[in-house]
């Protein structure tokens, strides 16, 4: 069962930094989960939220925001004084960090609640910075924005994608919906899932991930559905569930 580091080792590093991402290594996980979001000036970052003030010194929007602002924002200090200086990563910075490592990535991309052309312009900018990656790096890329995934699947197939959806979305048409997304892979929400769910899911041909499995317990039980990977903020203490 693949293990990814939910928005890197976020139980133990200040999430989605590259402290974060780096630690993976260190700790023998070589699947990271992250999200991304675009500045105002189309520089694509890797952060959770559009506002700042729950991970960084900062407060405000990140769509007022341009590449030249991040120097001066710190996204280590509000997680312990030892990762002050930590910054917000670009993704280019990310996608370097992955050649030189050898980490894989879940890139997962946020719906801009500015509107349909920023999300476009969101999804064209990864594209855009994938181009930097060795052949030899895997990504997966999901949202729960399934039209941007199709959009994306149809400019570029090569990649492999994954619906993000909870139970209450996996209605009658969650088929149809990877079906037409292209998409290979459904990452479900752990809450209320069922053995039922994942056997539906793997009968249908489908590779499911789930998150964000935070208990050994849990997971092992996934494991032991089935399930192909789990998304957790404590995968560098699951590791024995990677091979076994
Ligand atoms: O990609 C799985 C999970 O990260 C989705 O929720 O809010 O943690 O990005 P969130
Ligand atoms: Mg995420």
């Amino acid at each position: 069962m693949k293990l990814f580091a939910h928005r890197g080792l976020s139980s133990i590093f200040p999430e989605n930094t590259l402290a974060a991402f780096r630690a993976c290594t260190d700790h023998g996980v070589n699947w990271i989960e992250t999200d991304v979001n675009i500045l105002g000036d189309g520089t694509v970052v890797v952060i959770h939220d559009s506002h700042l003030e729950r991970t960084t010194n900062a407060s405000g929007s990140i769509y007022n925001l341009t590449a030249a602002d991040l120097d001066y924002i710190d996204a280590g200090a509000w997680f312990s004084t030892e990762m002050a200086g930590e910054r917000v990563p670009t993704l280019a910075e990310l996608i370097q960090l992955m050649n030189q490592t050898g980490l894989n990535a879940n890139i997962e991309i946020k719906s801009n609640e500015q509107g349909a052309a920023r999300t476009r312009e969101l999804m064209s900018g990864v594209l855009r910075e994938l181009e930097a990656l060795r052949p030899e790096r895997e990504v997966i890329i999901s949202s729960f924005n399934h039209l941007i995934l199709a959009e994306l699947k149809r400019l570029a197939p090569q990649y492999r994608v994954a619906a993000l959806m909870t139970k209450e979305m996996m209605g009658a048409d969650w088929r149809s919906v990877l079906e037409l997304i292209g998409a290979e892979t459904i990452h479900l929400e752990s809450r209320g899932l069922t053995e039922n769910h994942v056997k539906k899911v793997k009968d249908a041909g489908f590779a499911i991930n789930v998150w964000t499995v935070n208990e050994g317990e849990r997971a092992s039980q996934l494991k032991n559905w089935g399930v192909d990977g789990v998304i957790s903020d404590y995968a560098h203490a699951f590791r024995e569930l990677e091979h076994s």
